[in-house]
């Protein structure tokens, strides 16, 4: 009894001190806004004190992570936008990159059917029809408040007038110089041939303000119509490209309907395709609901083998299933049903270590002939935004690879994404995030390709309780996920709930991927001893996040400690 009641002062102690460790940084009554870039997060800040609304701070932060962010934020790739609007509307913004209409399914393979390594990531070929200008026109002319004009002059500013260039930023900046000897354009612009700015350097883009500036003052028209369309054509010819001014005045972003899912009491509103994110969240929790994960102890392996189970089997879907719904039938509301979840789990429970081929949809001799291998590093970036009258803005968009193709449009400052990598270049070959796709995934020319960007808001009661997001190529679902296990499931606080190792298994490779110091060696090894594989990497995610706080109502911003982003609330 006398061990008992010290043990629990002991833990009443632990938690006690744990949670002032973990007291948030950033608070904010009015708005707030978490992005990569302090720059961006300023730009966002300035929109919501002029009176505008999360939707308006939501494309300004856009514009300037384009301008200080070069390796994912961007006009020339695409991404996803969540809404949830005080009055109720929930809304999915697709502004995804389109494949050009001269795609053709076998464009990546040589004459053996064989994929040709790098062809669908760098250079000409690799581009998709850019959609962030229009989704960022979409927001604002559907639900924004302020002119373009207004919501981008932050950017304009820090386009022509520069800003101080990170101690990260410069360390990319030198990999960019390094890497882009055949793309002249890129080295001029970015890396000043060769003499790269440094940390605390003044980094001023004038060709990419010119750019800005025909965006804001003609909106969809100043970028795919016009001057810029036409250098973005010519200089992917120059790369030996097949986009067309055609492609460009014929893409259109797209009004979607946010997939919705609970967990535990909770409303969970993700991305619908043609992102895999929001079918795969909902997915796995719908799995682990009724698993007990509060009775295990966090990252013990009863715990780590139960997630690690649900996204196998997830995953393994998703390389069936998923793609452009534009072009396919994707049994969305099946695969997001409790139903569903429960068959799956009449197979195979979670409790049991099952091998990826035996809840694989291919047949045996498919899966012999999957190259099983993971590149690693994953561009794209999160932001999220709240402002004071309850509208909430969850974005993620990417170039895809760190600095996409690679291609910089000529005189026009500004890189162009390689997002075609995120078709099935061959159904049953991974691409570069290890992700295995079928016939749903092949390209087709004006298709989207399959993501895994979860923009997720968690709401109770229709009340808006976080905003999530991620980069990190497949592993954005699973950080999204970890986000949500760690809040729901462990109450911890915001703070730590972000910055708590994280792991990742994504069907194949029948690999468990990890952060430093994430699992513990017994938990490890007892899992080894029942056929599990382990490998540790550097660091999965970036979730800059936002939380409503329970104490004094208002919201607090969390950025995620891994790659330096930040956070502003007022
Ligand atoms: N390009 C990464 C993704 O869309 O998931």
């Amino acid at each position: 009894m006398k061990q008992n009641l010290t043990r629990l002062l002991i833990a009443l102690l632990l938690f006690s001190t744990h949670a002032i460790a973990h007291q948030p940084t950033f608070y904010g009554r009015e708005g707030m806004i978490v992005a990569h870039d302090q720059e961006a997060v300023e730009a966002g800040l300035e929109i919501l004190k002029k009176g505008g609304n999360a939707v308006d701070a939501a494309v300004a932060v856009a514009y300037a992570l384009a301008v200080t962010h070069p390796q994912a934020g961007n006009i020339g790739g695409g991404g996803f936008m969540l809404i949830k609007m005080a009055d109720g509307r929930q809304i999915a913004i697709d502004y995804r990159e389109t494949a050009p209409a001269k795609s053709l399914r076998d464009m990546y393979l040589d004459e053996n059917g064989d994929v040709i390594p790098y062809k669908s990531v760098f250079g000409g070929l690799a581009v998709g029809v850019p959609g962030t200008v229009a989704g960022m026109q979409m927001a604002l002319d559907e639900y924004g408040t302020l002119s373009r004009k207004k919501v981008m002059k932050p950017a304009i500013k820090l386009a022509q007038k520069g800003f101080k260039v990170s101690y990260q930023l410069s360390r990319n900046l030198e990999y960019l110089y390094n890497v882009t000897e055949s793309f002249p354009e890129t080295r001029r612009v970015f890396a000043n041939n060769g003499n790269f700015s440094k940390p605390g350097d003044r980094f001023i883009q004038a060709d990419l303000a010119k750019t800005l500036k025909l965006i804001s003052k003609h909106g969809n028209k100043g970028f795919y119509e016009g001057p810029v369309a036409e250098a973005v054509v010519s200089t992917i010819l120059d790369f030996k490209g097949i986009m067309t001014l055609d492609d460009l005045k014929n893409y259109k972003a797209m009004n979607r309907t946010p997939v919705l899912g609970t967990y535990k009491g909770y409303e969970i509103m993700s991305m619908p395709p043609p992102s895999s994110g929001g079918i795969a969240l909902i997915g796995i929790l719908n799995l682990l609901e009724d698993e007990g994960l509060d009775t295990l102890f966090w990252h013990s392996s009863a715990a780590i083998q139960k997630i690690v189970e649900a996204e196998r089997l997830v995953y393994a879907d998703r390389s069936e299933w998923l793609g452009d719904p534009d072009f396919i039938d994707v049994p969305i509301n099946e695969m997001i049903s409790k139903e569903y979840a429960g068959r799956r789990k009449e197979l195979n429970d979670l409790s049991t270590y099952h091998s990826s081929e035996s809840v694989s949809p291919w047949t045996a001799s498919e899966m012999d002939s999957l190259k099983r291998y993971f590149k690693e590093s994953e561009e794209t970036t999160h932001f999220s935004v709240v402002d004071k009258w309850g509208n909430a803005v969850s974005n993620t968009y990417t170039l895809n690879w760190t600095f996409g193709s690679r291609v910089t449009v000529k005189g026009y400052g500004f890189l162009l994404n390689d997002e075609m990598d995120d078709f099935s270049a061959k159904p049953g070959v991974p691409n570069m995030f290890g992700l295995v796709g079928n016939i749903a995934n092949a390209i087709e020319p004006n298709k989207r390709m399959l993501s895994s960007m979860t923009p997720t808001i968690v709401m109770k009661e229709g009340k808006v309780v976080s905003v999530l997001g991620s980069p990190g190529g497949s592993t954005i679902i699973t950080s999204v996920l970890q986000l949500i296990l760690n809040t729901i499931d462990y109450k911890m606080p915001p703070v730590l709930a972000i910055s708590s190792p994280r792991f990742h298994h994504q069907w194949l490779p029948d690999v468990v991927y990890y952060e430093p110091f994430g699992l513990s060696q017994e938990t490890i090894q007892s899992l080894e001893n029942q056929g599990y594989e382990f490998e540790i990497r550097s660091w999965i995610g970036e979730s800059n996040a936002i939380f409503y706080d329970p104490i004094y109502g208002g919201w607090i911003g969390v950025p995620d400690p891994r790659r330096g982003a930040h956070a502003g609330g007022y």
